[in-house]
């Protein structure tokens, strides 16, 4: 019955996590996945989480609507958008509750494969090894558009530009809002706008995917490209996660926006949105959700959780600094600086695939094979170990 089910070869970044677990020795440092670790090496439970969920009611667990909770659906919508926007105020967003980031990007691919079927996907060149997976498996065609500068570390931008002025009308294009991952590379706020005119000019539909808000440049400037493109009325789809910035991996808390030209719109949108939900999954998760929306809700444990997650930042940017000058006798230039120009918590290293392979299995240090490192897995104990481990394999010549 089963004999054409070919074996999984694994994904890049969960079963390297998986395998790095498996892995026996105690000197190993994972920098694989996208996951801020303390700087005990724990992944941390933030007070305001911890606090909210003290104060959580334990009750009833009833289903929730398709859509989600009411009280988390408008905390996405205002801290993605901006509580004043008007956008918002138009109520021309159609906001559901997802299953981390992921979900938000199944949801939004059914729905964007439903109604305009012949549309094609591009992605930056490179893109979250996931991105392909996600709307390949829901039935698109998808393409790739210049993005990362491997001779400078970083952007291609004005050849970004230029591609995309030349797709076809109504294509995906999938953006990502900040802390771009894999390569930590973004657009500022001038490269936005030219590339919001092109999208408009062209009618292209952006799918823009903010995993990572509040580990750039702060909540509010990490959205500047969200905002700015529903300011300016452009269709757009949002995907945003919780799972980072509040610590909350495994609760799977997401959700999808959808920016419409008005309020009908996006009342049919939403409707559709929830069909895709429940030929997928029925409903979201509750726990994770009821914590998030106690967060966003309470001035005071919303003011505790920016303050832990701007310190988070702050020991972020230090082991940035911190690497880049372990690694300061052994890597020159561009290769060196990238370190601490980069930002949010990749930096793309321009360590080869032999490199790597020598560093996970000479040296117990997991990167991801494309030389992709989470800078937020570096603390004060093993930063040294990694960057004598990045300079012994350099020097071998591998
Ligand atoms: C990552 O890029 O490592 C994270 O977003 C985790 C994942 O699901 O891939």
């Amino acid at each position: 019955m089963f004999e054409h089910v070919d074996a999984y070869p694994g994904d890049p970044i969960l079963t390297l996590n998986e395998n790095f677990q498996k892995d026996p020795r105690s000197r190993k440092v994972n920098l694989s996945i996208g996951i801020y670790f303390d700087a005990d090496g724990q992944i941390p439970v933030m007070h305001a989480v911890r606090d909210a969920e003290a104060a959580l009611k334990i009750g009833a667990k009833p289903y929730l609507p398709m859509v989600g909770m009411d009280a988390y659906r408008d905390g996405v919508q205002s801290l993605v958008f901006g509580a004043d926007h008007p956008a918002r105020a138009a109520g021309r967003i159609a906001t559901v509750q997802t299953l981390g980031g992921s979900g938000a990007l199944k949801v939004g691919a059914d729905f964007i494969r439903r109604y305009f079927p012949n549309a094609q996907v591009w992605l930056s060149d490179p893109s979250w090894e996931n991105h392909r997976f996600i709307f390949e498996r829901a039935g698109f065609t998808v393409n790739t558009y210049p993005y990362y500068d491997a001779a400078t570390g970083g952007l291609k931008f004005d050849v970004m530009l230029a591609s995309i002025d030349a797709l076809p009308k109504g294509s995906v294009v999938l953006l990502h809002a900040c802390c771009h991952n894999p390569t930590g590379v973004d657009l500022d706020e001038a490269q936005w706008q030219k590339l919001i005119d092109v999208l408009e000019t062209r009618e292209l539909l952006p799918f823009v995917d903010m995993a990572y808000q509040g580990f750039g440049a702060g909540l509010d400037s990490d959205a500047f490209a969200v905002r700015e493109i529903a300011r300016r009325g452009l269709p757009a789809f949002i995907a945003n996660s919780f799972s980072k910035n509040f610590s909350l991996y495994g609760e799977r808390v997401g959700g999808l926006s959808v920016v419409c030209e008005d309020a009908d719109a996006a009342a049919r949108v939403l409707g559709q949105l929830a069909s895709a939900v429940r030929s997928n999954y029925s409903s979201p998760p509750l726990h994770g959700a009821q914590i998030v929306a106690a967060v966003l809700s309470s001035p005071a444990l919303r003011r505790q959780w920016e303050e832990e997650l701007a310190s988070m930042c702050r020991r972020i940017a230090r082991m940035r600094q911190t690497i880049h000058d372990g690694l300061r006798d052994h890597v020159q230039g561009e290769a060196l600086t990238r370190y601490v120009k980069q930002r949010g918590m990749f930096t793309y290293t321009g360590l080869t695939e032999p490199q790597v392979a020598a560093l996970r299995d000479e040296h117990g240090v997991y990167v991801l094979r494309s030389g992709r490192m989470c800078v937020a897995g570096l603390n004060d104990s093993n930063v040294g170990i990694v960057a004598d481990a990045i300079a012994a394999v350099l020097k071998s010549g591998v």
